[in-house]
């Protein structure tokens, strides 16, 4: 076999035969908005017709998404549905805005249909049949899914139909049929790590969420399974005035706003948190903390609690698919002990300063400043 070797390499067949990326080929073709920030706000975002799935949608790639992940907007008409689909990918689902309701196909023939309304989230069981209908006949309805689309895509390229139309079914990926009316399990852990195991939270702003100081005044939080999937979930709250403490892990963690105002501020080793990159949040606003490994603190300027929920990458607690899953169990441990977290008395003088007045902006009492004096942190 003889290689031909040639003055000058044509840079066009180089270029066509180089650099693929199997998934961005595919949303390439499915004629809706590609948005690349580091944050978005999903109630506002401009969405086009969707030929493939029904209604308006755009995807969202978020800066810290991860390779592994996107999320996309999809809206429902009013008083319309999108078109049945199902796809070899994992998928997770938060209600922006709007009312409506979800069936969902078993492989045994039986249908799951639960309503839901802004601040409820779901999971799609992998390659279930699914469909969405909007409730209401004036308002359109706004999802916004995270899902492992991108790694999927990539791995098996050339075949889509083994990603959109497999027959291949999953029936322990449905769990306990109560779960798609809302009830659930909850596994006692340890703090930060109590799990509750799901497959339709009806109001993330409700759940009960144990306690978790380590991580800061007035937190809480509670790890979420969905449909046994591998991909990483939880919901965090902290109550008004108050901040969490800076920590890092690795990118992929879409962060859903879900009740709140206040702003995050992210930041690599070395670099000034307060004049590296802030993102101001409200609900439906979607970010996710970059690789770096970069430093992420989020503040509750309002005069209520604030809740996140977070779609981030494999693993989760149940699910060990890649190892750096493990060391995220230092999250909420000192990074002078090892950990990922800087503690209140580690962290600048000046984050304090700036939560202050912004707090003043929006007239919040910050509680802060009691509660480190309170525990011997002097400022
Ligand atoms: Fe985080």
């Amino acid at each position: 076999m003889a290689i031909n070797m040639v003055d000058a390499p044509d840079p066009e067949a180089i270029k066509a035969y180089h650099g693929r990326s199997p998934y961005r080929e595919f949303i390439a073709t499915e004629g809706i908005p590609i948005y690349e920030e580091y944050s978005v706000d999903c109630n506002t975002i401009e969405l086009e017709p969707w030929a493939r799935l029904g209604g308006r949608g755009a995807y969202v790639h978020v800066t810290g998404r991860s390779d592994y992940l996107n999320a996309y907007v999809h809206e429902v008409p009013p008083g319309g549905e999108t078109k049945v689909e199902q796809h070899l990918f994992e998928k997770l689902v938060y209600v922006v805005s709007g009312r409506g309701s979800t069936a969902i196909e078993a492989p045994n023939g039986k249908r799951h249909t639960f309503e839901w309304a802004p601040g409820a989230a779901f999971g799609i069981p992998l390659n279930a049949k699914h469909q969405y209908f909007n409730g209401s006949g004036s308002e359109p309805a706004r999802l916004v899914a995270v899902t492992d689309a991108p790694l999927m895509i990539g791995l098996f390229h050339d075949s889509r139909s083994f990603i959109f139309d497999n027959p291949m079914q999953f029936p322990t990926r449905f769990g306990d049929e109560r779960y798609f009316s809302g009830e659930g399990k909850f596994l006692q852990v340890r703090a930060g790590r109590h799990q509750w195991e799901t497959n339709f939270v009806p109001d993330l702003k409700s759940l009960e969420l144990p306690v978790w100081h380590e991580r800061g005044a007035g937190g809480s939080s509670i790890q979420l399974s969905w449909v046994e999937t591998i991909l990483h979930s939880h919901i965090s709250h902290f109550d008004s005035g108050t901040y969490k403490k800076a920590h890092f892990h690795n990118a992929g963690a879409n962060i859903i706003l879900v009740s709140g105002h206040g702003y995050s501020l992210l930041w690599h080793a070395g670099e000034d948190p307060l004049n590296t990159v802030r993102v101001d949040w409200h609900p439906g606003v979607l970010f996710a903390p970059p690789d770096g490994p970069t430093f992420h603190q989020h503040f509750n300027t309002s005069a209520g609690p604030a809740r996140y929920l977070v779609f981030g990458p494999f693993s989760n607690r149940r699910y060990h698919v890649l190892e750096g899953a493990r060391a995220d169990d230092t999250v909420d441990v000192s990074a002078k002990e090892g950990g990922r977290q800087v503690e209140y008395e580690d962290e600048d003088p000046r984050i304090l300063e700036l939560f202050e007045k912004e707090c003043a902006k929006h007239g919040t009492p910050s509680t802060m400043r009691e509660y480190l004096e309170a525990r011997g942190i002097k400022r």
